[in-house]
């Protein structure tokens, strides 16, 4: 993956507090949503200013946006709520959380203990320090969200990649110069709740991954019986992901892998009246896409759901979302889920991410380190 998918902006409009200056969820759509916004249940809806792809149950209007498609403001009632809803991961397979404290975290991922550095560890470490000295790999360096840097092993020199297993999925662990390593493990939570829903269907479920990385979520989703269409901009991450592929023994599974900015690909998707039943988009605050096309998560989210709500089907069995590296409530995603999914019924629960430390056994619980907001629409 690219340092700047996930490295917060240092230039530009707001820059890294670009989320906190912002008005609202909506960003540079205010102007237009305030002209519509007030008393827009109320407001008589003439046929033609109903845009052509809304649902039967749906009543939209459109309203201006910056992009190819229209924001549409969306009535009828919100889905109900379960705020807040904190989901743990737990370890997994090869991984689990050994320890964290004074900015940094100790995780097992298969045979190697790794330390990073993780900002969000305040407290001190309950393990002692020769436990964490004999880490077999640290990372140093700019201890930014996604800051470069580079790895030291203490122990003896190791390879790039070595393999890892999480639910049932193989696939290569790598040492990579943002001190990433292939996987988000706190994304377990969500992975398990999906691979239920697609092993309960009794149909295969047509699931949708945008952003999706080394496709440890895809390869989850497929080996539980999903069609899956993976999209993600990083040519060296699909390639990784096919490797993830094989190395699961999954070459033959309904993968697509798509190289392709994600706003332009459910643009085209919608334009097609493709439909999925499990959507998972994990966006990055910052990302690029392979021709250049800009993502900015407070500019571009709003669509990017509004895009999404279009492209479930009439049995759609979930919309999650996750946001990492901003600075918002989960409320700001919460209460945008709910207003994209007004008239649709079902459920918006959001809340945190947070995997729990385990200790050295694996089995121990300690602290939760929280990572990421989420929120997800569920039919009741
Ligand atoms: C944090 S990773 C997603 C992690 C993934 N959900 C997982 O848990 O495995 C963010 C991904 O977004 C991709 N990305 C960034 N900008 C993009 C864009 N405009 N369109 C599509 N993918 C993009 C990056 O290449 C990266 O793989």
């Amino acid at each position: 993956m690219k340092n700047r998918d996930r490295r917060p902006m240092r230039s530009g409009p707001g820059g890294s507090s670009a989320g906190a200056s912002r008005p609202g969820p909506r960003g540079g759509k205010d102007g237009a949503k305030g002209s519509a916004g007030k008393g827009r249940e109320e407001r008589p809806r003439s046929a033609d200013k109903r845009p052509p792809r809304a649902e039967a149950e749906a009543s939209s209007v459109r309203v201006a946006a910056e992009s190819a498609r229209a924001l549409m403001i969306r009535t009828g009632e919100p889905p109900a709520e379960r705020v807040p809803l904190i989901l743990e991961s737990p370890g997994a397979g090869d991984f689990h959380l050994i320890d964290s404290g004074e900015g940094l975290k100790l995780e097992q991922y298969g045979p190697y203990r790794i330390v990073r550095p993780e900002a969000q560890a305040l407290w001190p470490k309950a393990l002692p320090s020769h436990v964490w000295e004999r880490a077999d790999a640290i990372f140093t360096g700019d201890t930014d969200e996604d800051g470069m840097g580079r790895w030291r092993f203490p122990r003896e020199a190791l390879g790039e990649t070595w393999p890892l297993s999480l639910l049932g999925i193989d696939f290569l662990g790598r040492f990579t110069s943002f001190r990433h390593v292939g996987v988000f493990p706190e994304q377990i939570a969500h992975w398990t709740w999906m691979k239920e829903r697609v092993e309960e269907a009794g149909r295969p479920l047509k699931v949708l991954n945008l952003f999706g990385y080394t496709g440890v979520a895809s390869l989850v989703a497929a080996s539980a019986g999903a069609e899956v269409t993976h999209v993600d901009a990083s040519k060296k991450a699909i390639g990784w992901a096919r490797e993830n592929q094989a190395l699961s023994r999954l070459d033959r599974a309904p993968i697509r892998w798509i190289c392709e900015d994600a706003m332009k690909f459910i643009q085209r998707e919608e334009r097609r009246g493709s439909r999925y039943d499990i959507i998972l988009t994990d966006p990055p605050k910052f990302g690029r896409g392979p021709n250049g096309e800009v993502w900015q998560l407070f500019d571009h989210l709003p669509l990017m759901l509004d895009i999404c709500r279009e492209l479930l089907s009439p049995k759609a069995v979930g919309l999650v979302l996750t946001a990492y590296s901003i600075r918002a409530s989960f409320y700001s995603i919460h209460e945008l889920m709910r207003e994209t999914m007004r008239g649709k019924g079902g459920i918006v629960e959001s809340g945190e991410l947070v995997i729990r430390e385990a200790g050295l056994d694996g089995k121990t619980p300690g602290r939760a380190l929280s990572t990421s907001l989420f929120s997800r629409w569920v039919p009741k």
